[in-house]
């Protein structure tokens, strides 16, 4: 893929910025209230790996598997969280097998660290791995109240909710979208969170 931007240089000299150290917030509530789903879940772009763990703990029942680029995060994943549910994994997401084979796929800024370019393909991938009523769970970082997308925003790549329903909507029916009542410091007025249900 076609990605200079160097993911795992920023986890091996410790200055990942994004990582809060632990789930986020929104998707922390969400799963509150959610029956368990069985099955197989995705989390791709997990970094140290703090949603997949707070996934395969609240449904223990469901195969989670986190994926990222960077070996470095993979490992200190892997090194952290230890759930018989819960296993880590190298890779790049488009590259991943796989047909109508997932339940759900739950991301944390992954789609904001796809370049623009590549965002087709991230949601062909995602259309692709879900089964039909599958969902794709997602905090995405953007300002909800912008309506151009400016590549230029960060981090590393901006993104905006007209850019997502443009996206999304053909595939996806959007079951909740909402500007989380809590988040990480910083980040409040900073994420859209969505659940998407495979069509
Ligand atoms: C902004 S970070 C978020 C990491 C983690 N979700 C968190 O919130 O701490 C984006 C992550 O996506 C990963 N990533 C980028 N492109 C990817 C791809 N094509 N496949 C898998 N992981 C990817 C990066 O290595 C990085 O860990």
């Amino acid at each position: 893929m076609s990605d200079d931007f160097d993911w795992e240089g920023r986890y091996r000299e410790d200055t990942a910025r994004w990582d809060f150290c632990e789930v986020v917030p929104a998707l922390e509530d969400w799963l509150i209230d959610q029956a368990p789903l069985t099955g197989k879940v995705v989390v791709p772009g997990c970094g140290r790996g703090h949603e997949a763990f707070a996934v395969a703990r609240a449904w223990p029942e469901a195969d989670v598997v986190g994926g990222d680029l960077s070996e470095t995060a993979i490992r200190e994943a892997s090194e952290t969280y230890d759930l018989p549910n819960l296993r880590f994994e190298t890779g790049d997401f488009f590259a991943a097998d796989g047909d109508g084979d997932l339940v759900a796929i739950i991301e944390h800024t992954c789609f904001c660290a796809i370049p623009p370019e590549l965002r087709t393909v991230y949601r062909d991938t995602a259309a692709r791995r879900l089964q039909a009523g599958g969902l794709l769970v997602a905090v995405f970082y953007l300002h909800p109240e912008e309506t151009e997308n400016d590549p230029d925003d960060g981090p590393p790549w901006g993104s905006s909710v007209p850019e997502l329903n443009g996206r999304f909507g053909e595939s996806f029916e959007t079951l909740v979208s909402q500007v989380p009542e809590r988040a990480f410091e910083g980040r409040k007025n900073r994420e859209l969170f969505r659940v998407l249900k495979r069509r």
